[in-house]
């Protein structure tokens, strides 16, 4: 539940904390008839902050963002086709792409331009929920600390995964939900970060568990455990019930080899967010599934986001819970806890105590 008002003082708080202020430029993207409260509210939130602001709005919808109405599809934008539209986008300091740029070559052109952009298309009572704040974006660097002078990554689970990851080929990314630095992109909300393995630098066995969440594509909870044997940084065998079935019968589907890679790993941060969140509400693009804190993010196919070659349209994002992770053997995660002091987060818990687990 929101009204107006609430939204536009809950987008001055975010400006506020991308470091919007008086003199700066604002601009809005969106498209059709898509989010056009959203883009109001960041319009008045904008002049509230005393910043400039126009809103970019393109005539033609991509159907490519990832929901019940349409198809997780990506790069291909209405944009790329509005030359005029970009180089406007090109002149603000911040963009609010309310659209879904990701993946895309004009985002890439945006941001080297100097201008940062902030992705902002998940449900009004999810921004709020998962608002991000100053703490998170500590924790989420200092995360990236570890991971950057990692040379190898493990994570294992009581299922029966052991899978080691080779680092130093790729940069850490860092998503915590907000943009205050010149050319950064961020989505709001978020609270994660990811590096990617060498490309042949990837072995071992991933076995996501019942409860794991196979959020992109399928927007799913696996009830029946799969198997995924990886060699040299490729997937040779999906093993296990239905759920191994899917995952063959929808990566088969693209005729790709790079379709078997390997993507992202990293972890979730965000002690708002709730591993069981899509449960019971699935119009979110999965931001809550990919940042629940202690989880770690395993995923398979494109690695171009990152500077790798990889650019299959075949990406699947897996959440998985209580795994234990380690960066040259030295544990971040034990059963889905952190290890580290300083990645700690106090989380709200609102259950009995004999249900704390
Ligand atoms: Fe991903």
């Amino acid at each position: 539940m929101y009204n107006m008002t609430g939204f536009v003082d809950l987008c001055v708080k975010e400006l506020v904390l991308c470091g919007v202020h008086e003199g700066e430029t604002v601009a809005v993207l969106s498209q059709g008839d898509e989010r056009m409260e959203y883009a109001d509210a960041f319009l008045a939130a904008a002049r509230k902050l005393g910043a400039n602001a126009f809103q970019v709005r393109l005539p033609d919808v991509s159907g490519s963002l990832l929901g019940d109405s349409g198809a997780w599809v990506v790069g291909e934008t209405p944009l790329g086709r509005n030359r005029p539209a970009i180089e406007a986008l090109k002149l603000a300091d911040i963009v609010i792409d309310l659209m879904f740029l990701l993946f895309s070559k004009e985002q890439i052109e945006i941001q080297e331009s100097g201008t940062r952009m902030l992705l902002c298309v998940e449900p009004v009572d999810n921004l709020a929920r998962l608002f991000p704040t100053a703490d998170q974006r500590r924790r989420v660097e200092a995360s990236e600390e570890l991971l950057g002078k990692a040379k190898s990554l493990r994570f294992t689970n009581k299922a029966g995964t052991d899978v080691v990851y080779q680092l130093g080929t790729y940069p850490v990314m860092t998503e915590y939900g907000f943009v205050d630095e010149p050319g950064r992109w961020d989505h709001w909300p978020a609270g994660f970060l990811f590096t990617g393995g060498a490309d042949d630098g990837v072995d071992g066995k991933v076995v996501v568990d019942r409860g794991d969440i196979i959020v992109t594509p399928f927007k799913i909870f696996v009830e029946d455990p799969m198997e995924i044997t990886i060699e040299h940084g490729q997937i040779v065998d999906i093993r296990g019930g239905f759920t191994a079935e899917l995952m063959r019968d929808y990566i088969a589907a693209f005729d790709d080899p790079k379709a078997y890679g390997i993507a992202h790993i990293g972890w979730g941060c965000n002690e708002k967010a709730r591993w069981s969140g899509l449960a019971n509400d699935r119009r979110s693009v999965g931001m809550e599934s990919r940042c629940f804190y202690g989880n770690t993010l395993f995923s398979t196919g494109p690695n171009q986001e990152l500077g790798g070659t990889n650019d299959t349209g075949c990406h699947i994002d897996i959440p998985m819970r209580n795994c234990s992770l380690f960066l040259d053997d030295e544990p971040i995660l034990i059963d889905g806890e952190f290890q580290i002091e300083d990645l700690k987060a106090p989380r709200p818990q609102f259950a009995p105590p004999s249900l704390v687990r």
